[in-house]
């Protein structure tokens, strides 16, 4: 990697070592996928597996930084330092033996994400970031697209969940969309690539309701590094508080407000 910082080191190599755990895993999946009990209950060991490898990892190498992971939630420390964790972002697919999913680690610094690493086990594509830095897919640098228009691009969405509080409004979102513009809507089931992908040019804007922290902390830095713009649905900074998020390549970001107005 590009990225050589002590911080992005410690990063890397905790996701490393619980990608193997990972990818070992997925292919047990496909057998379970015709026992009777299905695989639930294996992919949440493998899950709670691939948070504790991580979590010892980053531990070991600063024992003093907080943390906040989508399995345990918060262990409580060093105010300033705080890794956020998403061991497997788009467990579905996991579950399914979709091969489309990311392990997700973010560092935030007084409450500013300033590194983040998005890593695709199957694929193997790592997209990470420091603040200052750039962010990179492997060892290339990458942008988002320069589209200007919204009839140009090919955007991507996730949920709602079954037993959402504002599923209505949700899918309200979806059918303006559908209804407005002639362009592909995609719902690829891992918020975290879903960001990775804006980052790197191959989607144009993303809106989700609903995601956490650990969801989209990595993909923070990764998109503002890579020229991207994040803003809640309406257009403010209140996308970690209100948990609604509008990830785009900047230039499409007033058109799409503009619909989910
Ligand atoms: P997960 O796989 O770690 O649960 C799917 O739309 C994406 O949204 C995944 O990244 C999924 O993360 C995330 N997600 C998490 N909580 C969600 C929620 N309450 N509603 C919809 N998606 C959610
Ligand atoms: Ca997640």
């Amino acid at each position: 990697m590009k990225l050589s910082s002590p911080h992005f080191n410690v990063m890397y190599k905790a996701c490393r070592k619980a990608a193997k755990n990972i990818i070992r895993n997925f292919g047990e999946i496909e057998n379970l996928q015709v026992s009777l009990k299905g695989p639930g209950d294996f992919v949440t060991a493998s899950d709670k597996k691939a948070e504790k490898i991580i979590i010892e990892e980053l531990q070991n190498a600063r024992p003093d930084y907080s943390i906040l992971s989508e399995e345990i939630g918060e262990i409580k420390n060093d105010a300033s330092f705080k890794w956020i964790i998403d061991p497997i972002d788009g467990t579905s697919n996991f579950l399914h033996g979709i091969p489309h999913f990311a392990i997700s680690i973010g560092l935030e610094h007084n409450k500013e994400i300033i590194c983040g690493i998005i890593y695709d086990p199957i694929k193997d594509e790592m997209f990470a970031a420091e603040k200052g830095k750039g962010s990179y897919l492997n060892n290339q640098r990458i942008r988002v697209s320069s589209r200007y228009k919204l009839k140009d691009s090919i955007i991507f969405t996730g949920g709602p969940r079954f037993n959402a509080k504002d599923k209505d409004a949700s899918l309200k979102e979806y059918m303006k969309f559908s209804s407005i513009v002639t362009i592909p809507i995609r719902k690829l089931g891992s918020a975290s690539l879903d960001m990775a992908y804006v980052a790197s040019g191959r989607c144009d804007g993303f809106w989700q309701r609903n995601l956490n922290y650990w969801d989209i902390a990595a993909g923070i830095i990764i998109v503002k590094e890579a020229g991207g713009f994040i803003t809640d649905t309406k257009g403010g900074n209140k996308y970690i508080e209100d948990k609604n998020i509008l990830v785009t390549n900047s230039k499409i970001s007033d058109e799409m407000i503009e619909v989910l107005r």
